[in-house]
């Protein structure tokens, strides 16, 4: 589907003939049709009246670039739409190693093979959540890279405020939570040596539409439409969400850890609070007293303070997931 053609469609109030498109973008009639074809077939709705042309009632809820970029002036050159993927993490390193430069985006409609921290799999149902990975080439120590895991976070908060209106909150490392359960999962992964890093891919999954978890998961997850009572609009959400967490990744570029640690703290969900922090062999509590320069969790433990790496550990509230 051409972006111009659906710029046009967005753009006009009511109709808009085939003739008046093809006019303006120098393309066959036959070009637009075929375009329009596409549109429905995405699931757009589209109606179409002898003598007056085409009518925009809505766009498909698929996350293609040109969907998405209906929702945002960024130019969507670099991002990548997959139907179905092992994992958006996955393509990105793929990528990453043929040479695509940092600032490319993948985005999932499905993964078959999701992967979150520590292991673990992420499990999600076709067209319900909002899935992406960012591949950067930063110029930074190995020791940097858990700096993306905050920044990424903090975008996705802000990206769900602006789009739903609520403010949810991180439990560190970068787990999106609202009142007590996991909306949004991210998984930040590296390729480096002992002191250049290669590259840093950020890979993001939001529950968004879900009506409803299995009861095994039901206490700690939840979807922004759950907590909103209304389903969200996958591309405004994906469009901002790509705005938000560029926005905070150049921040943190340009001015460093400083310029986004204070939103950081005011937005964690665990900080003053008492938390279990489970180690592979090990399990400490403590109050949770901050965050360090590199992103590690500061907790006040009885034989003092510990500072605890991302890629090590789980954090748990004392009387379940937050
Ligand atoms: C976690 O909570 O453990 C992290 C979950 C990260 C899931 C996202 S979905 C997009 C990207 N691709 C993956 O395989 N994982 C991340």
């Amino acid at each position: 589907m051409r972006s111009d053609i659906l710029k046009l469609l967005t753009d006009s109030k009511g109709y808009i003939s085939g003739e008046e498109i093809s006019g303006k973008l120098g393309i066959s009639r036959a070009a637009v049709w075929k375009n329009i074809k596409q549109l429905k077939e995405d699931g757009g709705v589209v109606e179409a009246q002898t003598n007056r042309g085409y009518r925009l009632v809505s766009l498909p809820d698929i996350l293609k670039p040109e969907y998405v970029g209906c929702y945002t002036a960024r130019d969507m050159g670099n991002v990548t739409w997959l139907q179905s993927v092992d994992s958006t993490n996955d393509e990105a390193k793929r990528q990453a190693r043929e040479g695509e430069p940092g600032g490319a985006i993948f985005v999932a409609e499905t993964q078959f093979g999701g992967k979150g921290r520590l292991g673990r799999k992420w499990e999600s149902a076709p067209g319900d959540s909002v899935m992406l990975s960012f591949l950067l080439r930063p110029d930074i120590r190995p020791q940097q890279a858990p700096a993306f895991n905050i920044a990424a976070a903090l975008g996705i908060v802000r990206g769900i405020e602006r789009v739903c209106g609520i403010s949810a909150g991180i439990k560190w490392p970068n787990d999106v939570v609202y009142d007590g359960k996991k909306l949004c999962g991210i998984l930040t992964e590296m390729t480096s040596d002992m002191d250049t890093v290669e590259y840093v891919v950020c890979g993001m999954g939001t529950n968004v539409n879900q009506a409803s978890f299995p009861e095994e998961i039901a206490h700690k997850a939840t979807s922004l439409r759950i907590e909103t009572g209304e389903r969200v609009d996958r591309l405004r959400l994906c469009a901002a969400y790509i705005e938000c967490v560029e926005e905070i990744f150049a921040m943190y570029m340009e001015r460093g850890m400083g310029a986004i640690m204070a939103e950081y703290r005011e937005r964690s969900a665990i900080l003053g609070s008492e938390v279990r922090v489970l180690g592979l062999k090990q399990e400490y509590s403590g109050i949770c007293r901050g965050f360090d320069e590199d992103g590690g969790l500061i907790v006040e433990c009885e034989d003092g303070r510990r500072v605890f790496n991302a890629g090590e550990v789980s954090v748990r509230g004392v009387n379940g997931y937050v």
